[in-house]
């Protein structure tokens, strides 16, 4: 995976409304677990994964890297938030030059439905914005993952393109925290 770039990591943790943001712990392991386990989160990410093989896969302490954070409520973790950048093969007409840093999130199911997922990615876009200034983030979603596509919209995110891969339609959008002027 490319790193993300010259950002200060891990960064203090993160304070919003309801949410911390913060960088994971070896503590966090069960929860990394679920979310991968999960059937209705992996609904739109090739379906969950079988629990004994993530038990043997996932590392002691899981998730460390820059730009990936756990969102935690009430001192328990209810997902991650990662903005990561895009390999080689992945890359678009956004930025031709590089990959692309991109935005991505899983809450656990239960967390659903409460403006958590919206909350914890507009401080994760901030902390960005604030790392690699008048850096454009995207994003990638299937156009049948409603959720998904309601808080992209939420957050301001605006379609490139619409495509065809693994099967289902995939919906390619952008972010800047750069206001166009004119
Ligand atoms: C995609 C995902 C993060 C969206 O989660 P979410 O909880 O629906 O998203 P939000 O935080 O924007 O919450 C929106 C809902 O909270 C409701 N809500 C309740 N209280 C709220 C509050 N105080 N503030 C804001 N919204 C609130 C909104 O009305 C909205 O409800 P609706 O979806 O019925 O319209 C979640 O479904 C998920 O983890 N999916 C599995 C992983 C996945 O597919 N990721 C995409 C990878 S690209």
């Amino acid at each position: 995976m490319t790193e993300l770039g010259p950002v200060a990591w891990p960064p203090a943790p993160i304070r919003t409304e309801r949410l911390v943001l913060r960088e994971p712990e070896a503590r966090d392991r069960a929860a990394f677990i679920e979310l991968f386990a999960s059937p209705e989160v992996g609904t739109y990410l090739g379906g969950p994964r079988p629990r004994d093989e993530l038990e043997r896969a996932v590392p002691e302490v899981p998730g460390r890297r820059p730009g990936l954070f756990v969102i935690e409520l009430d001192g328990a973790v209810i997902g991650t938030i990662e903005l990561n950048r895009r390999d080689a093969e992945h890359r678009s007409h956004v930025r031709p030059d590089a990959g692309e840093a991109e935005l991505g999130y899983l809450l656990l199911p239960e967390a659903w439905g409460r403006g958590y997922a919206a909350e914890a990615c507009a401080a994760a876009l901030g902390w960005f914005a604030d790392a690699l200034p008048g850096e454009p983030v995207v994003l990638c979603t299937q156009t049948a993952n409603d959720r998904s596509m309601r808080l992209a919209a939420k957050l301001g995110f605006t379609e490139v393109q619409r495509f065809e891969e693994w099967g289902a339609e995939q919906w390619f959008g952008v972010w800047s925290s750069v206001t166009p002027s004119g």
